[in-house]
């Protein structure tokens, strides 16, 4: 059996820079047609020179692929509405991180409420600029996205003409608020509907499981796979695909991340194809992010054939999600 994809998108793509930027973006620009890219670099993307160099790196690493690097820049509440004014046509959204919550972002936002955020929010909302969220407070690990859910809630009502994504949801309690406001988009990674904590956690330690937000419990997946399996047209996919060096990976101190881009379009096919929606995979993984966005990407036919494939211990000095396990789709073209 085989079945095609058209343009699948990533909208959450961590693609590093120097080295491992050669080594990943090929790894996402051989199957997707484009990608949202993160700008938790060192440092973050926050000028438009850094912006512009980064993209000629990316496309320098992708060349010979069709593939659109869509470019983000890092929340900084002192962006003037004419350095928005100059960027806007460059990017296609700007990604707000609370300060110190994940990988580089120590220079996020420390408060975020809607008051402290009006300036630039209202910049953004007037021209059209999307906002993507990672919705973590710094409380208790298993709660920090269900204690940012009212933020959501706030920012969606003060903003409403503001599109805002609710990045790398893992709780039923974002599923829920996504549906209360119209404004409200989220993005659902490959491995938040694979694992909860139990495979985490649950018996030996797995670091190449490890990221954030960590993956919550049993019924907070059950609240993901409703929504991705039946391509609810307010969630797109985007892998939240994190790079890290397998040393800093099988470390004490181990770095919060999975890498996925290689396989994530094979495991999502395997995952639809057990839960009979294959039909709305298209959607999921295309159509409903080209609609969010108003975005029309290059065309590029991806075709998956049900087959075992074996996926590989690395790509370079990083282990993929499930590495050496069977699984039941491989790439054909
Ligand atoms: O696990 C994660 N890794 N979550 C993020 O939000 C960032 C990412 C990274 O950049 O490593
Ligand atoms: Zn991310």
């Amino acid at each position: 059996m085989k079945l095609q994809l058209t343009s699948p998108l990533d909208m959450h793509l961590h693609l590093r820079q120097d080295n491992m930027l050669k080594v990943v973006a090929p790894l996402s620009s051989k199957t997707f047609s484009g990608a949202i890219i993160m700008p938790n670099t060192l440092p973050p993307i926050s000028t438009k020179e850094q912006l512009l160099r980064y993209k000629e790196d990316i496309l320098n690493a992708t060349k010979g692929d069709t593939f659109t690097p869509y470019m983000t820049l890092f929340f900084k509440n002192d962006y003037s509405r004419e350095f928005l004014e100059s960027i806007k046509d460059e990017i296609l959204s700007i990604k707000l991180y609370p300060a110190g919550i994940t990988t580089n972002s120590e220079g996020g936002v420390s408060t975020i409420d809607v008051e402290s955020l009006r300036p630039t929010l209202e910049i953004m909302s007037d021209l059209g600029i999307v906002l993507n969220i990672h919705g973590e407070t710094d409380g208790f690990v298993m709660d920090r996205e269900a204690e940012f859910v009212p933020i959501y809630k706030a920012l969606a009502k003060a903003f409403p003409k503001l599109k805002i994504v609710m990045e790398h949801i893992t709780t039923k309690a974002s599923a829920d608020a996504l549906l209360e406001f119209e404004n409200l988009y989220a993005t659902i990674t490959l491995h938040h509907l694979y694992i909860t904590l139990d495979d985490v956690a649950g018996g030996m330690l797995q670091p190449h499981l490890f990221c954030k937000p960590i993956a919550k419990r049993p019924e907070d997946r059950e609240a993901l796979l409703e929504l991705a399996l039946n391509a609810n047209p307010k969630v797109m996919f985007g892998s939240d695909s994190a790079p890290h060096p397998k040393s800093a990976k099988e470390a004490p101190g181990c770095a919060a991340g999975i890498f996925t881009a290689p396989i994530a379009l094979q495991l999502l096919a395997q995952l639809f194809d057990k839960h009979n929606k294959l039909e709305n995979l298209q959607a999921f993984v295309s159509n409903n992010a080209q609609k969010i966005y108003a975005i029309t990407p290059a065309k590029k036919i991806i075709t998956l054939e049900k087959k075992s494939f074996k996926i590989p211990s690395s790509y370079g000095n990083v282990v993929p999600f499930m590495a050496n396990e069977e699984i039941g789709f491989v790439i054909d073209n």
